[in-house]
């Protein structure tokens, strides 16, 4: 890289260009409820809804185990593929599919994926909610080069290297560059959960992840195979995701720059991009048929930016219709019972739904009470009439779990998410650099988090699952049970919760998870040791 270019662009993570290309969404639209963004209308007709049926993304196989550890290998490519019916999108993907093949595993055993890049852009790979080792969760600069781009020289001619290479500074800065394969190691120390994992590089997150780089990972345990849950095929994964399409059937996205050179979003959208395609599964407002049993849902909202409040239509007669058993960080203590629920980006809730309070041959269509038009539709559940045995139920108890001590906390720390004059979103009015500590927790100590708000941000966590201690100066909201590694932040709230990092120590980061924002700068380092 020249000098002059490195002056042009290593100055800040965000590029003049993306900088210039922040503008200020108006005070309605910024604090719509439910509405932390702004639509992008696809360019060519939509589906009708409830006519493709709602895929499942299958189980990857191992390529080999050993005692400890099964290992699989993912290839990150191009693939075209029929997201809306007779139309050709082309998307990145992991392995071929959007979303990627899912992970089982199986808590306490290790899982070792290769990942070889065959895209035409670095990528990097995040186990969200994973308890994972630093060299191993995803970094932001901790590229992987796509095959045969070898040379510093091709390394630096790729779409958006630049604009974090060259940056002064630490080693994180470089990042970890390698090229064409990538191997990385989850433990799996850690409870049942509902996991995803999905593209994290700098500045490119959201155009990364818009273009199908997301998957599931499911951890399973000893103690959840012991509960009476729905398994098999009445256990669904539904990764809920809103996007647009261009007329050519491509993925439609507001970058700044068509090239990926540089990060950010075009004018208007950079509180966050708006789909007004549901996709469920990758699949636009799906359909299955169930039986009038039990059904896990695995909730997870892979959406850029939005927000959803999910509810039956029609509901059961008693209400009640979802039934939490778990959170971002596995089973809950015990259930709660909601008749709608809140999910903002890179949640999961994990709900039982028992479709025999509904008549034979009922249609119960799964709402989004946040969206409007066409995004109020997410997908169906057609009621068979055929009969079946059930012998899933939601007992009383599903866990333990230890509530962290609010009189162990030995650290206080405030992170506030502001939107900042102009150029982004910051941390404690900071933009995003790489290898800058904002805060050095001790392993094993506990520590209360403060964060405080001004718009929407679900902020994020990596390596611990946390507990909400308090949202406004009051008890947790309906939404924040469990254990978490996400939680959201409306306009103007505070919510401080408890964590505890463990295990592993190093560098990982806290973020918000509208993408984003993320991607202009609403990120920081914190290291442990
Ligand atoms: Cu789901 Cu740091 O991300
Ligand atoms: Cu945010």
């Amino acid at each position: 890289m020249n000098r002059r270019r490195f002056l042009r662009l290593g100055a800040s993570v965000l590029g003049a260009g993306a900088l210039a290309a922040v503008a200020v969404p108006s005070a309605a639209l910024l604090l719509a409820e439910g509405r932390p963004g702004r639509l992008l209308d696809s360019d060519l007709p939509l589906p009708d809804a409830f006519q493709v049926p709602l895929p499942v993304p299958k189980t990857l196989a191992p390529v080999r185990t050993d005692a400890g550890a099964d290992y699989y290998e993912i290839t990150q490519q191009v693939a075209r593929l029929e997201i809306l019916p007779g139309v050709t999108t082309e998307a990145w993907t992991y392995g071929g599919t959007f979303p990627g093949p899912t992970i089982a595993a199986r808590s306490g055993r290790a899982v070792v994926v290769k990942h070889r890049n065959e895209l035409p852009v670095p990528s990097v790979v995040h186990l969200h909610g994973g308890h994972t080792p630093a060299d191993s969760d995803g970094y932001p600069t901790d590229l992987l080069m796509p095959v045969g781009s070898s040379s510093d020289h091709a390394a630096h001619a790729m779409p958006g290297v630049h604009a974090m290479n060259g940056m002064p500074g630490t080693e994180h800065a470089k990042g970890r560059t390698v090229t064409g394969e990538r191997t990385l190691t989850y433990p799996g120390l850690q409870r049942a959960a509902t996991l995803w994992y999905h593209d994290h590089r700098m500045g490119f997150t959201g155009p990364g992840v818009w273009r199908g780089l997301a998957g599931f990972h499911l951890l399973h345990d000893e103690e959840e195979a012991s509960l009476p849950l729905p398994r098999g095929d009445r256990d669904l994964p539904l990764m809920i995701a809103d996007r647009s399409f261009a007329g050519d059937g491509s993925f439609h996205y507001p970058s700044a720059d068509a090239t990926l050179a540089e990060p950010g979003v075009t004018d208007g959208y950079a509180n966050g991009v708006l789909g007004d395609v549901i996709l469920v599964n990758g699949a636009p407002w799906p359909r299955v048929d169930v039986d009038r049993a039990h059904y896990r849902l695995r909730l997870l909202n892979a959406s850029n930016a939005r927000l959803y409040r999910l509810e039956l239509d029609p509901q059961p007669s008693d209400g009640d219709a979802l039934v939490q058993i778990g959170s971002d960080g596995g089973l809950l203590a015990a259930p709660v019972a909601h008749d709608a629920i809140e999910i903002a980006p890179a949640e999961r809730f994990d709900v039982v739904v028992d479709f025999s309070r509904y008549a034979p041959g009922t249609q119960v269509r799964l709402m989004n009470r946040f969206g409007s038009g066409r995004t109020e539709e997410v997908m169906r559940f057609d009621v068979s009439s055929r009969a079946v045995t059930d012998d899933a139920r939601v007992p009383d108890t599903l866990s333990t779990i230890a509530g962290l001590d609010p009189k162990a906390v030995t650290v206080t720390r405030d992170f506030a998410f502001r939107r900042s004059r102009g150029d982004g979103w910051t941390i404690n009015g900071d933009l995003y650099e790489p290898g800058r500590d904002l805060a050095a927790p001790a392993l094993g100590a506990t520590e209360l988090w403060r964060f405080t708000s001004d718009l929407h941000h679900p902020v994020h966590l990596h390596l611990d699952q946390f507990q909400v201690h308090s949202r406004n100066g009051k008890e947790p909201g309906p939404y924040d049970a469990g254990w978490k590694d996400t939680v959201d932040l409306r306009p103007a709230e505070a919510v401080e919760v408890l964590v505890r990092f463990s295990d592993y120590a190093g560098t990982y980061m806290i973020h918000c998870h509208n993408l984003e924002h993320e991607d202009m700068a609403m990120m920081a380092d914190f290291t442990i040791s």
